[in-house]
């Protein structure tokens, strides 16, 4: 796969250990920064990287911020884009079986490197379950074009 990975200054430490370990596993990567020498604003990046994942630049992205949160928020304001902070096994694993999700996100300040490195091994080995999750997934979509005002039924 191709994954574009970012972080802000929060996440710098964690962002190069994620990058090693992508290689490691035969990814391809295309490292946006940043952060690593001045404080940086984590939309900015998350835009960088939700950019690439929307126009199909790249498969997949990683985002690592103090907690994860900001860049999700940004990243999902991105057509196509599902992004969600993941912080142990059952989120990473769900987050692709249920959301399908592309964009995954990260807590440099409250996660360990060795639960990291398998929350990202699960989020890359786990397939989307299809089924009744790409009918919700689909909607998810119509909310996007419809800027929200797609009514969902049951
Ligand atoms: C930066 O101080 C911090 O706000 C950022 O890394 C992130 O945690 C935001 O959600």
């Amino acid at each position: 796969m191709r994954i574009a990975v970012g972080s802000d200054h929060r996440g710098v430490s964690m962002r190069l250990k994620v990058v090693g370990l992508l290689h490691r596993l035969g990814q391809e990567v295309v490292d946006v920064g940043s952060g690593d020498t001045e404080c940086v604003d984590y939309p900015d990046v998350a835009a960088q990287v939700a950019g690439r994942v929307s126009r199909g630049e790249v498969d997949r992205g990683i985002l690592i911020c103090g907690t994860g949160l900001g860049m999700s928020i940004a990243a999902n304001k991105f057509q196509g884009v599902r992004a969600a902070p993941c912080h142990d096994y059952l989120t990473a694993e769900m987050s692709r079986r249920h959301n399908d999700l592309n964009v995954l996100c990260l807590s440099g300040d409250i996660l360990g490197e060795r639960l990291v490195d398998r929350l990202v091994e699960i989020w890359l080995n786990t397939e989307f379950d299809g089924g009744r999750h790409e009918r919700r997934v689909a909607k998810i979509k119509a909310l996007e074009k419809s800027n929200g005002s797609s009514t969902a039924s049951t």
